[in-house]
């Protein structure tokens, strides 16, 4: 039976109110999540006012939406139920992730260490940060890890290192010249506290040998080099001819030409040949080109097509067509 007098109390209920029967009585009451006097107004409850570590615990972000609300795990941390989003009534909480466990993380020569809601990087023994600081994170910082120390000794042109060395600020590096090469200046190069070289140009120089020997009766060929190893030939000066000695002579690495010197003799054709019948005119010289002339004695002619020998430069005269008859 409807008593037609008493409104009809559930028609006035607001949109986002739900009418409940209570000792006999209608009553407009707002739904979950909405707040009001349930007929003319039902607002939405910001459950995330209270703050989100109260209502969603620790590290979360709430979301209040028309009629409800989400929690949602901040960065660096994941939901225990591994959603994105979650309600906390169902014990779901946010939990830090340990970024480290993913490989190379922080880069080469470096290692990396988990922090609640993050993580954090720092250079391996023996590598230091450029900017030095500690740690350093590689999405904040463009830093890698530098070798601590001098990293490779510079280079001594004609030269070499000898025996061990370390790349530490302090330590030396020991030089030495190649053979035929010297230096007049340091055979170290030193680490120093900035972590340079010093010095860090370094280089050796050529042994030279100066002007080749001078040879009596010879002459070099023309020299554009003197240095170690390079090579000087010797020719006896014309009408000389070689006895004994070095025609090439080599710089050492001591600085000396190598071998002895050429020894050249003059050319000797000795005495010109006798021909029969014949008088020789003749300065007696029997170097190289000497000339002796023959003529036949009183009573004889020549037959033949030259009247004279020369010296040649195998030390031996001539040898002509010319007979007397
Ligand atoms: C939230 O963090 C506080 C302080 O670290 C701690 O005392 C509390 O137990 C945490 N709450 C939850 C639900 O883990
Ligand atoms: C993850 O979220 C979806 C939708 O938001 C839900 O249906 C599901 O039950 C959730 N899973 C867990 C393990 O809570
Ligand atoms: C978070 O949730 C996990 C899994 O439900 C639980 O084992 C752990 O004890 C919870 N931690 C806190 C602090 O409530
Ligand atoms: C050698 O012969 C030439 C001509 O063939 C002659 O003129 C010259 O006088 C001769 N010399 C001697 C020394 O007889
Ligand atoms: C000179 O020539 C003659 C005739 O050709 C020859 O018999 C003789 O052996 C030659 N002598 C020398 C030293 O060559």
């Amino acid at each position: 039976i409807v008593n037609r007098s008493v409104p009809d109390v559930c028609a006035t209920c607001h949109i986002h109110a739900t009418c409940h029967q209570t000792e006999g009585k209608s009553v407009c009451i707002c739904n979950y999540g909405f707040v009001g006097n349930g007929i003319t107004h039902c607002q939405d409850k910001d459950e995330c006012q209270i703050g989100a570590s109260k209502i969603c615990g620790n590290h979360t972000l709430c979301h209040n939406t028309h009629g409800s609300f989400y929690c949602v795990c901040l960065d660096g941390y994941q939901a225990s139920n591994n959603n994105k989003t979650f309600i906390p009534n169902d014990g779901t909480n946010c939990t830090d992730i340990d970024e480290c466990e993913e490989p190379g993380l922080c880069g080469r020569n470096a290692g990396c260490v988990n922090t609640e809601g993050s993580y954090k990087c720092y250079c391996n023994d023996g590598y230091k940060l450029e900017n030095g600081e500690r740690f350093f994170h590689p999405d904040e910082n463009m830093v890698s890890c530098k070798e601590i120390g001098c990293g490779s000794p510079p280079e001594m042109k004609h030269g070499y290192i000898v025996g061990n060395y370390s790349l530490l600020p302090g330590s030396a590096v020991r030089y030495k010249c190649k053979e035929g090469f010297y230096s007049n200046e340091g055979m170290f190069s030193y680490c120093t506290a900035n972590e340079t070289w010093e010095p860090d140009t370094l280089s050796c120089k050529a042994v030279d040998c100066g002007v080749p020997p001078s040879v009596s009766n010879a002459y070099p060929a023309s020299v554009s080099e003197t240095t170690y190893g390079s090579e000087v030939t010797y020719t006896c000066v014309h009408g000389y001819f070689t006895v004994s000695g070095n025609r090439t002579r080599v710089c050492n690495a001591k600085g000396r030409w190598d071998g002895t010197d050429l020894v050249c003799k003059e050319i000797n054709c000795g005495k010109p040949l006798l021909i029969p019948h014949t008088e020789m005119i003749w300065d007696d010289s029997t170097t190289l080109s000497s000339r002796v002339y023959y003529r036949c004695k009183e009573g004889y002619y020549s037959v033949g097509d030259r009247n004279f020998s020369e010296c040649m430069i195998d030390q031996s005269w001539e040898n002509i067509t010319y007979i007397c008859k």
